[in-house]
């Protein structure tokens, strides 16, 4: 502000011209000059602050006590005086406002310089999904059995006695229940032990052979170690028409086994018990990750028993409204854990469970 453009605001022009008054608009005109001068020099938002409060803050600043000192003014000058302070009180906040315009604008600049896409970096691969192991076991069991005629049946996970238990040939209070570690639920119903009661359900429900299915889903068994879990997951093969001997269960194990571990994995049985199947036999096959040699897979034996098996007993097709004397048939059941844990190379079962994506990304088929 120039002491001319001081003059030039006033209303009355012969107050201004009164000589006294020169100096004191002299000081504000001064004060004006020097204000641009600093505002010139701001670069950033300390100096724009320190600028603020030395003009305008409320301690020290240029402007506070200017107003104060009206007494010290010939009365005749004490409006062009008021004037030139009000004035430059103007100049100074437009000038900060300024200021404060030009450093935002540069702050978004460098914000959106900070944040442009650089479009010659290499691209992030997405990250993929994957199947959990179990999932990837079930769909390839399922697809070996599309292939060998079978279709997929299902059935509760909560279940009753009678399906569990009583149709495949459990009597009440016989021992091999205690084989099954029941868990029991309210009203008489208990968890499914294994997915043969789906079995018994397929039965009843079609009465009428030829039947070919398969059935697998979770069971639960009270259990808990290295290599067993409360939840755990079966399959489930059914085969009954007329002429079913063992030497289809030998064959169709062999096929589905040398399908789901290698083309030369070879099939042993061992006989066994199951209430259910007579005669009943365990099956071992040739370890897959030694081949038969002996490894820690294996306990050194060369062999991994991986399912149980048998002709279907004729109690149980009897039961089922199945006639024994025309019909026979074959079952088997394995767990899917197991049959993942020796695929994957997965020491414990609990790891198939906990949901740990750095195991889910280990096994993406
Ligand atoms: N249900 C049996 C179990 O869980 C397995 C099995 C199925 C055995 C079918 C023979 C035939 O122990």
């Amino acid at each position: 502000m120039s002491s001319e453009q001081a003059g030039a605001s006033g209303d009355a022009p012969g107050e201004t011209a009164g000589g006294a008054s020169n100096d004191t608009l002299n000081q504000l005109a001064a004060l004006a000059d020097a204000f641009a001068a600093e505002a010139a020099e701001v670069a950033d938002r300390p100096g724009w602050e320190s600028l603020r409060l030395a003009w305008l803050g409320k301690k020290q600043g240029k402007l506070r006590g200017l107003m104060g000192r009206m007494k010290e003014i010939p009365p005749q000058d004490r409006r062009a005086f008021g004037q030139g302070v009000n004035e430059l009180k103007g100049r100074v906040e437009a000038g900060l406002e300024a200021i404060d315009q030009r450093l935002t604008q540069g702050e978004r600049q460098a914000d959106q310089d900070a944040s442009r896409i650089d479009v010659t970096l290499p691209g992030r691969p997405p990250q993929l999904g994957s199947l959990h192991p179990v999932t990837q076991v079930i769909r390839l069991i399922e697809e070996i059995f599309a292939e060998l005629g079978y279709s997929v049946a299902d059935g509760p996970e909560i279940e009753d006695d009678r399906h569990n238990f009583e149709l495949l040939n459990f009597p009440p209070e016989h021992p091999a229940r205690d084989t099954q570690d029941t868990l029991f639920v309210d009203g008489g119903l208990l968890l499914r032990t294994h997915t043969s009661p789906m079995q018994i359900r397929t039965m009843l429900a079609r009465q009428a052979p030829p039947i070919r299915i398969i059935c697998h889903g979770r069971v639960y068994r009270n259990d808990n170690d290295l290599r067993h879990s409360p939840m755990f997951h079966q399959v489930e093969c059914l085969a009954i028409d007329e002429g079913i001997s063992l030497g289809d269960l030998k064959g169709t194990l062999e096929a589905f086994c040398q399908r789901l571990f290698s083309p030369e994995t070879k099939v042993r049985l061992r006989p066994s018990f199951f209430p259910f199947t007579e005669p009943s036999a365990e099956v071992d096959v040739t370890c897959s990750a030694c081949r038969g040699k002996g490894c820690a897979t294996c306990s050194n034996t060369g062999w991994m028993e991986i399912l149980g098996s048998g002709m279907v007993d004729p109690r149980v097709l009897r039961a089922c409204g199945i006639d024994p004397a025309r019909y026979s048939g074959f079952a088997f059941g394995l767990g899917l854990d197991r049959v993942a844990m020796i695929r994957y190379g997965i020491p414990n079962i609990r790891m198939l469970f906990d949901g740990d994506e750095r195991l889910l990304r280990q096994v993406r088929s």
